[in-house]
């Protein structure tokens, strides 16, 4: 299910340039006498009326407390306070107002929340992650990230794919050496995860163990949590240590973690430059 929240106003110009310039939000759909704006998940609906509906808070809220700070930055001169937590709730938090007093609210939850995502935003905000906190990842969160990894797809629904949880300090350091600065990520976490796959099960063991670590990859993302590919660790040292068959594929073994923060986006070609037509 989707849902918009519809507002009237008396100026629905001025309403447009305040929504999409100061606070960024996208046009989501021009209506005429209605615009529908997009922030995330999060689609609000302005339509022209005789008088203006201010009632209740709006709230944006944003994966990171920089993010806030970013906004308070641009709109201090409607802010009512700098932000600040707000135990209670364990939030960061700070109010504004709309050209129309309406209340805007601006935070950061302090805590892990369940995935709240759209799908282009989830696909083209994933990073790879190389910095973590040392905050641990709650089993919880853990379990619901393999529960959504079950609908990864697979050669004639083998379900050949499986995970390796590590938590143990000697195993990372040791998965981190094997392959100098491009394992070295995996030292930075609180945890890896290997994801392999059994050739007895499927005749696709490569297929099947890739897809499933980019769809392992996505859902971590979704919950807050960062990943990042390490190539080339279907390695007879790593399939040993781990207790893995050696005739098991190990498509990567990633390390785990709350990122420090989100990475940049590197450089992407245009969609054009990906696509080659036939003349
Ligand atoms: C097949 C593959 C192998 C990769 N190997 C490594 C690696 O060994 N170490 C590493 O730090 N990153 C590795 N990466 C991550 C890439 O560097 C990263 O995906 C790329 O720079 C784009 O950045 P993004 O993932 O943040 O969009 C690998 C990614 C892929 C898909």
């Amino acid at each position: 299910m989707s849902g918009i929240n519809f507002f009237t106003t008396r100026d629905l110009e001025k309403i447009e340039d305040f929504y999409l310039n100061e606070l960024e939000m996208e046009l989501w759909l021009d209506q005429g006498e209605c615009s529908i704006f997009k922030h995330g998940n999060m689609l609000l609906g302005f339509c022209q009326g005789e008088n203006e509906h201010t009632q209740g808070v709006i709230t944006f809220f944003y994966r990171r407390k920089e993010h806030v700070d970013e906004m308070y930055e641009k709109l201090s001169d409607v802010a009512e306070e700098e932000p600040v937590e707000n135990e209670n709730f364990q939030i960061y938090q700070f109010f504004a107002e709309d050209p129309e007093g309406r209340t805007l609210e601006f935070q950061t939850f302090l805590h892990p929340v369940d995935p709240y995502l759209g799908g282009e935003e989830l696909l083209q905000g994933r990073r790879s992650v190389r910095d973590y906190r040392e905050k641990k990842v709650p089993e919880e969160t853990l379990l619901n990230i393999f529960e959504t990894c079950r609908y990864a797809p697979t050669s004639r629904n083998s379900q050949s794919y499986y995970f390796v949880p590590i938590e143990d300090e000697d195993m990372i350091e040791f998965l981190s050496k094997r392959r100098g600065g491009n394992s070295a990520p995996i030292r930075k976490a609180p945890m890896a995860v290997a994801i392999c796959c059994d050739p007895e099960e499927t005749g696709r063991p490569k297929q099947d163990g890739d897809i499933a670590a980019y769809h392992f990859m996505l859902t971590a993302w979704a919950h807050g949590l960062g990943t990042c590919w390490i190539a080339a660790m279907d390695r007879d040292d790593v399939k040993e240590e781990l207790n893995i068959s050696e005739d098991h594929y190990v498509a990567t073994v990633t390390p785990l973690g709350y990122p420090v923060k989100v990475p940049e986006t590197p450089s992407r070609k245009e969609a054009e430059e990906f696509v080659k037509r036939i003349d």
